[in-house]
């Protein structure tokens, strides 16, 4: 059984798709948040799984922040750690602890779009496609090896809204997969490239 610790900052959607893929071996020990408003926060406590927030404005600068964020999330023994909307750049020394055992969702291509407002840049450019990254978080911000990716269209009439939403519908579906393929054991990291023994295998449909 691998444990699994989540962090959020909001809604918590990819949370939720987490904890409603019931992955097999995998036990999400508990759901963390630098936001005590966190709106995931209350739907995970009702489903009986372990919360807390620390707020990071309590805390003097962003290194005393992730040392005791990292100390909420080793009680707990992850063997990964996933970000799911935490919205916290964070340091190389949290980045470093949890190497190869953090994963983080991101709203665009990768590498295209790091940082902030990723559709609204994708529409700015006349993106023709769009769509989300599972990657290994390292030091270096949304620059990790690349574990999933899923494409959508933009389509004429898309605003930031709507083409987050359909996004977002796209983070539901290859974000529990990628977890799943850590947790059984599929992943290997090779240099900058992840190899999935699944994949490998049996090609799955195109996302
Ligand atoms: C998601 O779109 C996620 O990709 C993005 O925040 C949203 C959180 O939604 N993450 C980032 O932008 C990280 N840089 P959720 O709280 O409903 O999962």
């Amino acid at each position: 059984m691998k444990n699994i610790v989540i962090l959020i900052s909001g809604r918590g959607s990819n949370m939720q798709a987490l904890v409603e893929a019931n992955i097999p071996d995998a036990r999400i020990a508990a759901v963390l948040s630098n936001n005590p408003q966190a709106a995931g926060l209350a739907w995970a406590a009702e489903r009986g799984i372990a919360t807390a927030a620390l707020n990071h404005r309590d805390f003097p600068d962003r290194a005393a922040f992730d040392r005791a964020m990292a100390d909420k999330i080793d009680a707990h023994a992850p063997d990964l750690v996933v970000l799911a909307g935490f919205m916290r750049i964070l340091t190389p020394e949290f980045c470093r602890h949890y190497e190869n055992r953090l994963i983080n969702i991101h709203p665009s291509l990768l590498p295209a779009f790091t940082g902030l407002h990723t559709h609204q840049r994708a529409l700015d450019e006349g993106c023709r496609i769009a769509g989300c990254t599972v990657h290994f978080a390292t030091a270096e911000l949304d620059n990790g090896p690349i574990i999933a990716q899923a494409a959508v269209p933009v389509l004429d009439g898309d605003d930031a809204d709507t083409l987050a939403a359909r996004v977002l519908a796209a983070e539901h579906q290859i974000f529990p997969q990628a977890v799943a393929d850590f947790v059984s054991g599929s992943l290997k990291i090779v240099g900058k490239r992840v190899i999935n023994a699944r994949r490998r295998q049996a090609p799955p449909a195109l996302h």
